[in-house]
């Protein structure tokens, strides 16, 4: 039997023809999910978690225009998991994370980027980047997917798959992203382009972590992701209104979700911010206002929460309160178009009606470094090239305070 068990675990070893990287992301309960991507359903891989077998299933069912995906769930305590030359960390505490959001190269009728041009779509090296800062965790904000068209007649450089398939998920998420999957287990968060209008399917199936249940969920539950003392809440706003109207029943969905977070989480992270500034064109002011969750936060109040993780900018924002309202990053700069507007500090302004003590907002590719101080997080937002553009420290207590690094 021994012998049975040993050859079977060796064939499907070797009968790996894996897509992807092998990945690690965090669900409710304090679940560690390994995943990776395959040709076929029968090639689901035997990994080795802390040097012992640890056999992935086929995530079901396989939606049509989708490679497989196979998964395991880590017996509890795991510190490592291995697959061929690859070992993934599983951190019983975090020093260092990196967040980024809003990653795919936009091909949408006629607003395009060349998406073989690492200088205008530069998320690969973005994700070379994430993976040499060696963090403890990687969160991503959401919108992954944004080849949404086929690239238009006479447009030069956007040839390639689009749509919510695999092809299109691979070149927009898993090939770029590569080099950051297994640097660290990850958090992730569904975006707006991963509404049930949109591109829906891929997120359910290959980056939700809850079972596959072969359709589309206008909302999912929020869970808490917990690593050691930090506790973050997960909520998906993906399929929240951007028309900035109104939306009653989306409030109570929000305050409802919000609710049940309260008192439990240190950090939120979602795709749309609460509080955020926007930008209409190179000439318009500066504009606070509530993102599609903040309704639902006002009427839910949740306690305890010091620091809001979002994207849907494309751009870098920090807006430090400093009184009883959680600070708000922005990481929506991760490799899609930026936002136009040009950079411009936003500390002295108010934002729905509270003094902003401390803010950057910059439109540069790159992503966020949180790295744990004795007095609080600090951050570093680091460009394509690793290179640190400006810091802001205690982006979760109070006293925060930002720096410019040019
Ligand atoms: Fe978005």
């Amino acid at each position: 039997m021994k012998i049975f068990v040993f050859i079977s675990l060796f064939a499907a070893c070797l009968q790996a023809n894996v897509l992807t990287p092998v990945w690690i992301e965090l669900g409710p309960d304090g679940a560690r999910l390994a995943r990776v991507i395959v040709d076929t359903p029968n090639e689901c891989p035997v990994l080795k978690a802390d040097g012992k077998p640890l056999r992935t299933a086929l995530r079901t069912p396989v939606p049509d225009g989708f490679k497989p995906a196979c998964e395991a769930k880590l017996p509890e305590g795991t510190k490592s998991v291995k697959f061929g030359r690859i070992s993934i960390h599983v951190p019983a505490a975090l020093n260092n994370i990196a967040v980024v959001g809003d990653t795919g190269c936009r091909v949408k009728k006629e607003s395009i980027q060349a998406c073989d041009d690492p200088e205008q779509w530069p998320f690969g090296a973005v994700a070379a980047q994430i993976a040499r800062s060696k963090p403890d965790l990687v969160i991503h904000v959401g919108d992954y997917l944004y080849r949404e068209s086929p690239c238009p007649e006479g447009a030069s450089g956007c040839r390639g798959p689009s749509g919510d398939n695999w092809l299109a998920w691979q070149a927009d998420f898993f090939q770029p992203a590569a080099p950051a999957l297994s640097a660290a287990p990850w958090i992730f968060a569904r975006g707006n382009h991963e509404s049930k209008r949109r591109s829906c399917v891929g997120w359910f199936y290959y980056l939700d972590p809850q079972s596959y249940a072969g359709n589309c969920a206008e909302y999912s539950e929020p869970y808490i992701a917990q690593v050691g003392d930090l506790r973050i809440g997960v909520l998906d706003t993906g399929g929240a209104a951007d028309d900035r109207k109104p939306h009653p029943a989306e409030a109570v969905e929000f305050a409802d979700q919000l609710a049940k977070l309260s008192g439990k989480v240190d950090w939120i992270v979602d795709h749309h911010p609460v509080w955020q500034y926007s930008y209409t064109s190179e000439k318009s002011p500066l504009t606070p206002i509530g993102g599609a969750p903040f309704p639902g936060w006002q009427a839910a109040k949740p306690e305890g929460v010091k620091l809001v993780l979002s994207g849907h900018l494309h751009l870098f924002e920090f807006i430090g309160f400093g009184g009883d309202r959680p600070n708000q990053l922005i990481a929506g700069d991760g490799g899609t178009q930026l936002e136009v507007r040009i950079a411009d500090r936003n500390a002295g302004e108010t934002d729905s009606g509270m003094a902003v003590k401390a803010g950057e907002l910059t439109p540069r590719f790159g992503f966020t470094h949180l790295h744990r101080a004795a007095n609080g997080w600090n951050l570093e937002l680091r460009n394509a090239a690793g290179k640190v553009l400006l810091t802001c420290d205690r982006v979760d207590q109070p006293s925060p305070s930002c720096k410019s690094q040019q």
